[in-house]
């Protein structure tokens, strides 16, 4: 890319492939920001469904006086629609977002690649699949990189930035300023399963259902020891349910395997059992909860102490997960806090929260259980013992 390109962000043209949930959120963000954009998908119900989607959003926006009419045709007037892939010959960035399959994304790399300029970006907003692998596709790898929005795109603020080791300095500087010039917050992070939300936030979903298979407490028992006592905005088996149990469940088992079967991410069978079943969540009706019309919610048994050691419990694993992920450089302390709260709300950063907490007592309540348990699961990182040792804090 040269450098008025780098300069004038609005002067870029971006291209974006695949038109569902994710892509037709990143072209939306894209459009508003100036941006001349180029949206191709191979299915034309998904193309025309996405246009109809975009007209609606900002119908609504022109309603509640966000922006005016004007404006708004102005943004789509910013969007062309296309089954071609050669219609990203002039682009300057295109950004993938396509279904999550490996294959599939090395075909279309290779095929995006062959109509581009020599200096276009190809970015993937994959979740769970490594960049080193989709950039292996191209010629020119160093052109590619991990660019990840959080759903929905234009509300969530956080985007991961994963460059593989095959991407140039280049590369990554100017996809960041880019996004960054979206008014987004941007982490960057090693291209490593889960990257850095997708990692660090397993156990607020697998030690709550462990803590739920061993009886300790019901699903909204434990939801209530999270929100009330722990802050968050959700409780985890609200949340699973909200994700979807079926994609939720996915993403578990992919990251466990891509961690050469770490125990530490083990899937459970509750979720799976309840995935089998197609209790996905919200979206069928019915999941952890029953989201049928008039049916009676069940009610928490608000027993503080119960409910502040299940919270502990997963607070712990939480900040034990950040801190291994400091250990082993997948980003930086700030970056891994704001991840967590940005991408997916956290009350505060988890590192930030581990020193108010006191490293000495996060420690003394992992050994506690990793002697309880004897599993593998509950080691503390080495990276908190050392700390504890040298009695340091995070910030
Ligand atoms: N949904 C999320 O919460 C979320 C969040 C972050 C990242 N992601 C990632 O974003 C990507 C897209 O996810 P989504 O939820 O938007 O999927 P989706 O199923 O809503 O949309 C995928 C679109 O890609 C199109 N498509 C499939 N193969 C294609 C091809 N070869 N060429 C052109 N178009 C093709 C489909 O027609 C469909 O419209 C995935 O890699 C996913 O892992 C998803």
């Amino acid at each position: 890319m040269n450098t008025p390109h780098t300069t004038h962000h609005t002067l870029l043209k971006i291209g974006v492939l695949g038109a569902g949930s994710m892509g037709s959120g990143i072209v939306q963000i894209a459009a508003t920001q100036k941006h001349q954009t180029v949206l191709v998908d191979l299915n034309e119900e998904a193309l025309n469904k996405a246009a109809a989607n975009l007209k609606n959003i900002l119908a609504r926006m022109v309603e509640k006086d966000k922006i005016d009419q004007a404006t708004a045709d102005v943004i789509m007037g910013r969007i062309t629609f296309s089954k071609n892939i050669a219609d990203f010959k002039d682009c300057d960035m295109v950004i993938e977002a396509i279904i999550e399959n490996l294959e599939v994304k090395k075909k279309v790399f290779a095929e995006m690649e062959s109509v581009v300029s020599h200096d276009c970006i190809l970015a993937s907003n994959t979740s769970s699949l490594s960049i080193a692998s989709i950039a292996s596709a191209c010629k020119q790898a160093e052109r590619v990189i991990g660019i990840h929005f959080f759903n929905p795109a234009p509300l969530m603020p956080l985007v991961e930035i994963i460059p593989a080791v095959q991407t140039s300095e280049a590369t990554t500087t100017t996809s960041r300023a880019l996004i960054d010039s979206w008014k987004k917050v941007t982490v960057l992070a090693k291209d490593t399963p889960g990257f850095i939300v997708n990692r660090v936030a397993r156990p607020f979903y697998g030690e709550a259902l462990k803590i739920y298979e061993e009886g300790v407490a019901d699903f909204a028992t434990i939801d209530w020891a999270m929100t009330e006592i722990g802050g968050f905005k959700m409780g985890p088996f609200t949340l699973m349910d909200y994700i979807g149990n079926d994609i939720n469940y996915t993403v578990t088992e992919s990251v466990f395997a891509a961690f050469y079967y770490d125990p530490r991410y083990k899937p459970s069978f509750t979720q799976k059992r309840h995935a089998e079943a197609g209790w996905f969540g919200r979206k069928t009706g019915r999941g952890y909860y029953n989201y049928a019309e008039g049916v009676e919610q069940p009610q928490p048994k608000k027993d503080e102490k119960i409910g502040k050691e299940i919270c502990d419990r997963i607070l712990v694993m939480l900040m034990n997960e950040a801190i291994d992920a400091l250990f082993l450089n997948i980003a930086s302390r700030e970056d891994i806090d704001l991840a967590m709260t940005k991408g997916v709300n956290y009350p505060k950063g988890l590192l930030v929260w581990a020193d108010e907490m006191g490293l000495a007592n996060v420690l003394a309540k992992l050994e506690h259980l990793f002697a309880e348990y004897g599993e593998d699961r509950y080691r503390p990182s080495v990276l908190l013992r050392r700390m504890v040792r040298e009695n340091k804090t995070f910030f």
